[in-house]
């Protein structure tokens, strides 16, 4: 039998990936992160010295390049980029943080890549985060959540995050930056950040993780969102 597919959108720092982590894990599913792919694009596009701003078509040339696709690793699936598992340090670093958002505005990028995201469905149950995976990816999925925080909150999470901020980032210029790639990502002509109309909408502000799993796990099983 097919498995469920529950998609779960949210703009930058919302603390939607430990949460879709948690929520694979409880329903036996497995985890999908888009932005993972988008990050891994960029990080090709600043290896081969594009500016991805200026030069969006040689982005979109550079994907003939590129095989992505998530593989199981002992049952767990590991993004690969041309048969390597791609590295996390990679992909978190602040320069493609800075980047990723003119990554994911060019039309061909965004193309190439919602096949490659529709085809994790054949593995079952998935649970894929990203920002437009209920609106446009899966618009058919069993269960669409949104999942927000308040910039301040948002900024203090990622400063916490080792190794994805500069040096001597502060609240504020974290808070910054994530409200530029908010615009960048809310306002873009193809596919932006916004909620699906059918999607349950959680404020994280004042939950853990645990919390924020645990409501959507039981949306789940009762069959809501
Ligand atoms: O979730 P993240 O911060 O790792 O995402 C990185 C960037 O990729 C983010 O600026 C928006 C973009 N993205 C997107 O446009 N669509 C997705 N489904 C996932 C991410």
């Amino acid at each position: 039998m097919a498995g469920i597919q529950i998609a779960i959108d949210g703009p930058a720092a919302s603390g939607k990936s430990t949460v879709a982590r948690l929520v694979a894990a409880r329903l036996g599913g497995f985890y999908i992160n888009t932005g993972d792919m988008y990050r891994t694009v960029t990080r090709a596009a600043l290896d081969a010295g594009l500016d991805p701003d200026a030069q969006p078509d040689a982005v979109v040339a550079l994907l003939g390049n590129l095989e992505l696709r998530y593989r199981l690793v002992d049952g767990v699936p590991v993004l690969h980029l041309n048969d390597q598992p791609v590295p996390q340090e990679g992909i978190r670093a602040p320069e493609v943080a800075s980047q990723v958002s003119f990554v994911a505005r060019i039309p061909g990028v965004r193309d190439w890549l919602r096949e490659r995201q529709r085809e994790t469905r054949a593995l079952g149950t998935i649970v894929m985060e990203g920002r437009d995976i209920g609106t446009v990816i899966l618009p058919d999925a069993s269960h669409k959540f949104f999942v927000t925080a308040s910039p301040m909150e948002r900024a203090r999470r990622r400063l916490a995050q080792a190794g994805e901020v500069t040096d001597g980032a502060t609240l504020a210029s974290v808070a910054a930056e994530i409200a530029e790639r908010d615009r960048i990502d809310s306002t873009r002509a193809v596919a932006p950040l916004r909620p699906a109309e059918d999607a349950v909408h959680i404020n994280t502000d004042d939950l853990t993780p645990d919390q924020v799993a645990d409501r959507i796990v039981a949306c789940v099983q009762e069959g809501k969102a």
